[in-house]
């Protein structure tokens, strides 16, 4: 066994190691104690120094050889300096199930890294989703995690982190994996469009996976809603509107049905027609005010009073074939990329209430636009009760702060990549499913593409790092030309 470090002190979730010299210990790795055939998993949350010697006689023996007065190693370096790491036992890991550990491991237990075969109690869901490779500190294990999907997917997923640490990236490689089967319908709502290109490169894009685009590029659909799909509730929490506004909407979708949009654009709001409004008991001004949000809101190529007659029914069609949708929004406004998201979610939303379907995710970028305090949309409905329809959200964010609490500890699993700001870290630890207290400083240090997944279906938060996309998919590549 190659011994990495040794317990020396300490309690339970916060035990002592001395750290061999020679061997750098890291922030996040696991280590593993050996105890008969029982193994405890335990990891690194913090490293400081230790020393035999007095703190003055170290400061003086530093002067020494900073101002180089003496050349002499003269108090066996290594064996009274060297460094401590805390760690907290995270499994136990017995007869190939792990368990939350409640025993301490022994004292003076010799501790080596982690392997491999450490990890065979990981599972290999039959609905795989994956979700990195195991990650010790910031080396990177050949070992996939595969959570299972018909758990994690309904129960939302959030992907947190800082600007540039690597969630797009995360969300390709997990699509791409998601693109091998189709248990799964999921909606892509793409404001940067850089998802369908990426995927495109999948040996099975060519039937499982299907782009909109307002201009759509080789292997594109040209993405155009008619007026007569938009219904009143696909604006709320996303275009506001006044009482009044509101009411008249109703007005309209009462007498005109789906025709209420075009009605309400082509009215001639003029002296003539003051009767008219009389009988409906509108205003004017309402309806001049309202014809210019909705003209703003719907001042793009996608709406159309011709074509996309059968887009929302097209889509719907295709999630529930379980393939992957990617709605490139990115020609369009904020306002617009929700309008055009809240359309569809609440589509695949009140189809899944009519009864048992494929189950569904919905992808968002920059989700706190949607899943605010006090925000009351297809979205934080989906968020709050997706899960007993199998309709689940991807969520991601650099600002998990401002998703409520009760929406954010809703998300049952969190993939947390690198985050510099701690507010952010504090929102995300505070509803993770297991107890990051001790982790900000790892999360605060995690370069692009490692991360932490906290899940109520994993037995402990996992660190993995996700590899660069663009190698997930040259790898695929490769391996299917060996077998075609
Ligand atoms: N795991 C990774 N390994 C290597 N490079 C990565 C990784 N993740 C992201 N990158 C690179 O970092 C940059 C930013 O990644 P991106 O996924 O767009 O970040 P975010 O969406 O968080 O802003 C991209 O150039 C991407 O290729
Ligand atoms: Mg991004």
């Amino acid at each position: 066994m190659n011994v990495v470090a040794q317990i020396v002190g300490g309690q339970h979730a916060d035990i002592l190691l001395r750290q061999k010299s020679g061997e750098d210990l890291e922030l996040g790795e696991l280590l593993v104690a050996e105890n008969g055939s029982a193994k405890i998993l335990l990891q690194v949350f913090d490293l400081l120094y230790g020393s035999q010697i007095q703190p003055e006689a170290l400061q003086w023996a530093s002067g020494l050889q900073l101002e180089d007065v003496s050349k002499s190693g003269f108090m066996e370096e290594q064996l009274r300096n060297y460094v401590l790491a805390k760690v907290k036992a995270v499994a136990h890991v017995k007869n190939g199930v792990a368990v939350t550990p409640k025993t301490l491991p022994r004292f003076f237990s010799s501790l080596r890294r982690l392997e491999n075969e450490d990890l065979a109690f990981l599972e290999n869901p039959e609905k795989p989703l994956y979700a990195g490779n195991v990650r010790c500190g910031s080396r990177c294990l050949d070992k996939a995690v595969f959570l299972d999907g018909t758990q994690v997917l309904p129960t939302h997923v959030l992907v947190a982190a800082g600007t540039g640490k690597g969630k797009s990236n995360l969300v390709k490689c997990l699509l791409y994996r998601l693109l091998d089967s189709n248990y799964c319908g999921v909606l892509v709502l793409d404001p940067h469009n850089e998802y369908a290109d990426a995927l495109r490169s999948h040996p099975h894009a060519g039937k499982q996976l299907v782009s909109y685009s307002p201009k759509p590029g080789r292997g594109g659909i040209t993405l155009r809603i008619n007026y007569k799909s938009l219904k009143p509730w696909h604006f709320s929490g996303i275009v506001s509107f006044t009482e009044a506004q509101n009411e008249t909407i109703w007005t309209y979708y009462k007498e005109f049905k789906n025709d209420w949009l075009t009605e309400i654009l082509a009215e001639d709001i003029s002296e003539k027609l003051q009767p008219r409004f009389e009988r409906r008991a509108l205003k004017e001004e309402t309806l001049r005010v309202l014809q210019r949000k909705l003209e703003l809101a719907l001042r793009n190529s996608v709406f159309s009073t011709e074509g996309g007659k059968t887009t929302v029914a097209d889509i719907a069609h295709a999630l529930d074939d379980g393939k992957v949708v990617v709605i490139d929004t990115s020609g369009v406004s904020s306002d617009t990329e929700l309008l055009i998201g809240s359309i569809l979610a609440n589509d695949v939303f009140e189809k899944a209430k009519q009864g048992p379907g494929k189950l569904k995710s919905i992808v968002i970028e920059e989700a706190p636009r949607v899943l605010r305090e006090g925000s009351s949309n297809v979205f934080s409905s989906i968020a709050r009760e997706g899960r007993k329809f199998s309709v689940g959200l991807i969520a991601i964010t650099q600002l998990a702060s401002l998703i409520p609490r009760e929406v954010l500890a809703n998300m049952n699993t969190k993939i947390i990549l690198g985050n510099e700001m701690r507010a952010e870290r504090e929102a995300i630890i505070g509803s993770a499913a297991q107890d990051l207290s001790d982790d900000s400083k790892t999360i605060a240090g995690l370069d692009k593409g490692e991360a932490i997944i906290s899940s109520v279906y994993t037995k402990f938060a996992l660190p993995v790092q996700f590899p660069k996309f663009e190698d997930v998919a040259k790898k695929a590549a490769g391996t299917q030309k060996r077998f075609t």
